[in-house]
């Protein structure tokens, strides 16, 4: 461990890397190669602000928010988070036994609310799982708190002895952030949690994450390929182009003042307003085509707040 943290910040993350080796095929596998997934990046992030992550599909978003919260074990670099039950702690180094009780503080709404929920549970159970894996409440009580935690995400108690197939899939994912949420986390990891979802449903779930934000003082981390919905709740935004932030700071500053070549070429591919025309992901070229930015300054720009 080096230098203690800053400790006006709930994350601090110091050159984090996450690398994937490549094996040769055959018989005898041996490693040829490895992919930079996630390649040496550093922010800090402050307790009750949101962070949005955008890059085009492969930039290593999802791959960078799991070696932060160690849902993968990172290469190299340090995650510090200011835990209630440990105080400051490097979650990169922390051995495995000692992340369970900081998986209460943690969490992670994810993407697909169809794939992402077992379809032989009931709500009930989905939801109160967390409190049983973490031995937090039994009976009566956790069946009390699944119900408080489901009319906070706009559902219903008796919502309960049902199964996730019989819910749309914006109140699949309303189900997702009740599982995240009944432990009282403070850190809370999104990842493209609303793309899956029609635009109408969309801004039902944004509006719901913004107002449990408030009640429950939560810090995001919200992953999106959709610049209009980080421009909307984001109070900060990291570029993050082949594993590297290329840039970082408040979103008023990255939408209306860019610098970095791919950040203006990411925002230059924002979809139209007409709604006639189609909604497209975030794409401005290949991932790994090295000629796009031939002749750019690509440094990574960090913009003081
Ligand atoms: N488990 C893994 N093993 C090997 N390579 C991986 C693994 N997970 C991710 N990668 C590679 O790491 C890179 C970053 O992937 P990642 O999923 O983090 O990108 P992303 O920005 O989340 O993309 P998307 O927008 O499509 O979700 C990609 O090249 C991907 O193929
Ligand atoms: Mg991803």
């Amino acid at each position: 461990m080096t230098m203690k943290a800053d400790t006006a910040y709930m994350l601090d993350v110091r050159n984090l890397r996450k690398y994937f080796p490549v094996y040769s095929k055959g018989v005898i596998r041996r490693q040829v190669d490895e992919i930079r997934a996630v390649d040496d990046i550093s922010f800090r992030l402050k307790g009750g602000e949101t962070l949005g992550i955008v890059g085009e599909s492969g930039s290593g978003k999802t791959t960078a928010s799991r070696a932060i919260l160690r849902a993968i074990r990172p290469t190299g670099g340090e995650v510090w988070f200011e835990s209630d039950r440990l105080g400051r702690v490097d979650l990169a180094q922390l051995p495995d036994k000692a992340l369970k009780p900081l998986r209460q503080e943690m969490q992670m709404i994810f993407q697909d609310p169809f794939s992402s929920l077992n379809p032989r549970m009931t709500v009930g159970d989905i939801v109160g799982e967390p409190l049983q894996i973490h031995d937090l409440a039994t009976g009566a009580k956790r069946r009390d708190m699944v119900a408080e935690m489901l009319e906070k995400v706009g559902l219903l108690a008796r919502h309960m002895q049902r199964y996730p197939h019989a819910f749309s899939g914006g109140q699949r994912q309303r189900i997702g952030i009740a599982r995240a949420l009944i432990m009282r986390p403070k850190l809370i990891v999104a990842d493209e949690a609303v793309s899956a979802l029609d635009v109408s449903v969309q801004a039902q779930v944004i509006n719901l994450l913004q107002d449990l934000q408030e009640e429950f003082k939560l810090t995001y981390l919200f992953v999106a390929h959709d610049l209009s919905v980080v421009r909307h709740i984001c109070n900060r935004v990291a570029v993050m182009y082949l594993g590297k932030i290329v840039e970082f700071g408040s979103t008023e500053v990255i939408f209306n003042r860019p610098q970095h070549p791919y950040t203006k070429a990411l925002l230059s591919a924002i979809p139209s307003p007409d709604p006639d025309e189609p909604l497209r992901p975030q794409m401005v070229g290949e991932i790994g085509d090295a000629n796009r930015f031939a002749g750019h300054d690509m440094t990574p720009v960090f913009h003081e707040d």
